[in-house]
């Protein structure tokens, strides 16, 4: 036989031995009032005989004891989201100071029909499930722009590219190939960022020639920059040549410095490149004629997916290439900083250790 309530009891007192009741009891008084988790009693009629400080505190009510506890769910509204094992678990909205918060009621029937309720906040939980839907979103999304102009330029190909002039096929292989960079250069920043997160991100230093990681960046960039106008100007001193960086990282340093300065800046702007020597250190600057970042937001600018409400609706982005930058930058024992006003362009600069400074070093100690 399978009575429910009897299921319950065994449930209940199994693994308890007699003589643990009375430690057990107090142990649990205690345990009631110091939960964070809201716990309620309720009576076979559904009236609220005891509630725990937690439950207070997380409905918002001064007095809970005497009130139909369905009947305060009433007021939000639940929603039934799972129901096992007399468990029922849902969901309920209810105003918080100043948004709305999400509720978690799990429901256990008790003999004599009356129920155990258990409250949890889970606001925060369902905010970061929210925050993870909206960003894969935004990565469909930037996804879709380089995905269609690659496939509506191998449907061109497809169907004439035994008549097409080879002007044509020229331009359209220049389509496909700026779609495939520019996936390539999402994908990377997204495994990037999610190693960086995740504390398995590697950068290695090695003698490098920052001239090297920028060309290849110009594959990446230039055709960006052709696509609005901008003109792009670099002056690159020798020491240039000889810093200790992670060149294929670096490359994606001035990958995503350049495409920021191109995609905030106007058409027909021009991007300047320049690096200078102090200290040990070679000093890039990365310069536009772009609207500038409000100051105060300037301090926000390096933190992953934080995006400036100036550029949200005008440019896509994820929010992850400066974060990526830092890290970079960090990593080979630079610094990386925003220089900005408002109408006035960007400046970011990042320094990367030379490589002879380094040698010395090892060679005088
Ligand atoms: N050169 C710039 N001019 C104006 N605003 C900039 C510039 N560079 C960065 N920003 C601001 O900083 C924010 C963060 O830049 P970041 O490169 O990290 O992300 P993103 O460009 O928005 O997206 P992603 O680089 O991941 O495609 C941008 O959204 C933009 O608001
Ligand atoms: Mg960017």
């Amino acid at each position: 036989m399978n009575d429910p309530e009897s299921e319950v009891e065994r449930r209940r007192t199994a693994g308890r031995r007699r003589d643990d009741v009375p430690l057990a009891s107090a142990a649990f008084a205690e345990a009631f009032v110091a939960l964070t988790d809201g716990i309620i009693l309720t009576d076979p009629d559904g009236r609220i005989v005891s509630a725990n400080p937690a439950a207070f505190r997380i409905l918002g009510e001064d007095a809970l004891v005497g009130q139909v506890f369905e009947e305060l769910l009433l007021v939000t509204g639940a929603t039934k989201v799972q129901d096992t094992e007399g468990h029922l678990v849902r969901r309920a909205w209810f105003p918080r100071e100043e948004r709305m918060g999400v509720l978690e009621i799990v429901t256990t029937a008790l003999p004599a029909s009356r129920a155990l309720h258990t409250v949890r906040d889970v606001t925060s939980q369902a905010e970061l499930l929210r925050l993870k839907e909206e960003f894969l979103m935004e990565v469909a999304h930037e996804l879709r722009t380089p995905i269609a102009a690659l496939v509506a330029s191998v449907d061109l190909v497809v169907e004439d590219a035994m008549t097409m002039p080879r002007e044509q096929l020229t331009v359209l292989a220049g389509t496909l190939r700026r779609s495939g960079l520019r996936l390539e250069h999402l994908v990377e920043n997204l495994l990037n960022a999610g190693s960086i997160e995740a504390g398995t991100f590697q950068v290695r230093a090695a003698p490098a020639s920052l001239r090297h990681s920028l060309s290849e960046a110009l594959a990446f960039v230039q055709p960006m920059l052709e696509s609005k106008g901008q003109e792009l100007a670099t002056d690159l001193p020798p020491d240039a040549d000889r810093v200790m960086a992670d060149e294929r990282r670096t490359t994606q340093v001035f990958a995503n410095l350049i495409s920021n300065a191109s995609k905030y800046a106007p058409e027909g702007t021009k991007v300047t490149i320049r690096a200078q020597t102090a200290d040990g250190f070679v000093r890039v600057t990365v310069a536009d004629e772009g609207p500038g970042i409000p100051l105060d937001e300037q301090n926000r600018l390096f933190q992953r997916f934080f995006r400036s409400r100036t550029v949200r609706e005008q440019a896509g982005g994820l929010g992850l290439g400066l974060s990526i930058c830092r890290a970079i930058v960090h990593a080979q024992g630079g610094n990386i900083a925003i220089e900005s006003g408002p109408g006035h362009g960007t400046s970011v600069h990042f320094t990367v250790p030379k490589a002879r400074q380094l040698a010395e070093e090892a060679g005088s100690s």
